[in-house]
């Protein structure tokens, strides 16, 4: 396990790397690692390749300070957790390394700023691209593992392959959302929570999840907002369900293999006690539109 901290060195190391006929698999975090990040690289256990993980708060993403310096912050805790892991290299780059010079890229499709967390979260997407695109030029990798938990954020990945790499097609892999035994996923952002706020959140999913899920079923109908909780500790920010090839093509990709497949996707995002959490779940059905 090499700790690198600068980009160029990272660029030669890779660049040997290749040239010994050796592939790259990136996993990109901004650190404080719990569970759902260690499970990304227990996924990428099964590429023969070498291994990245970046650390790198990315101040982009966020829609202001305070949450950016609010972000809880473990170095040592993350690199004991790594070690303990197959990783080959570790990127620790500073803000500049990353941010000075970066490329100002083309506005994201319509999906990016109209669903979802697109509609709640300003630049949000506008600054993972940045960075991601960032990343993806650093480490010229083969395969890069994200996961499902961020299902919005794996399209925008897809987005930046098709856009901006078509050449070199990079295996974007979706690894599954690891949750808790009360069926919360793990979260940097649970740390800002009480045991029982934990509790609440996690009893607040799953019961939206399984209102809606019961009424879909009957119905085929994909409108909740007559069934969203307005009162309690929890506030439902975005309750819907899409089907997965709509989410593609408002999101500007190519369709995935087949496209007749009646797969849908639920996502919820709720706030307790200003902390926002959100989660998403495939669900099988049938439209009527
Ligand atoms: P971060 O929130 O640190 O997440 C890093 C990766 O871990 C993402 O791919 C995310 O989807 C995945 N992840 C987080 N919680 C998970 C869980 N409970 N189960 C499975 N996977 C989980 O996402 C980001 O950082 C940033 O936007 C980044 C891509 C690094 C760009 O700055």
């Amino acid at each position: 396990m090499i700790i690198i901290r600068s980009k160029n060195e990272l660029i030669e190391r890779v660049a040997e790397d290749r040239e010994n006929d050796i592939k790259i698999t990136l996993i990109p975090t901004m650190g404080n690692l719990h569970k759902g990040h260690t499970s990304l690289i227990d996924t990428s256990d099964n590429i023969h390749s070498k291994k990245i993980v970046s650390i790198f708060i990315n101040p982009l993403q966020f829609n202001n300070s305070r949450d950016f310096d609010s972000y809880p912050k473990s170095l040592e805790d993350d690199l004991n957790i790594l070690g303990d892991k197959k990783v080959d290299y570790i990127f620790l780059p500073n803000h500049s390394e990353m941010i000075d010079n970066i490329a100002q890229t083309d506005i994201l499709p319509w999906g990016f700023d109209n669903l979802l967390c697109g509609t709640f979260r300003g630049k949000h997407f506008d600054g993972v691209q940045k960075i991601v695109r960032k990343l993806f030029e650093i480490t010229n990798p083969d395969h890069a593992i994200f996961g499902e938990k961020d299902f919005q954020q794996y399209l925008l990945i897809k987005y930046i392959v098709q856009e901006y790499f078509p050449q070199k097609n990079i295996d974007i892999i979706l690894s599954p959302t690891v949750r808790m035994g009360n069926g919360l996923a793990f979260s940097s952002r649970n740390t800002h929570l009480s045991k029982e706020q934990v509790n609440t959140a996690a009893l607040a999913f799953k019961s939206i999840k399984e209102t809606v899920t019961d009424y879909f079923r009957e119905t085929s109908l994909m409108n909740f907002d007559k069934l969203i909780p307005q009162s309690g500790g929890v506030t439902y920010q975005y309750v819907k369900m899409y089907r997965e090839d709509y989410l593609y093509d408002k999101h500007g990709l190519k369709l995935p293999d087949n496209p007749k497949r009646k797969t849908f996707r639920l996502f919820i995002a709720l706030i307790i006690d200003s902390v926002r959490l959100i989660d998403n779940y495939p669900v099988e059905g049938y439209d009527i539109s």
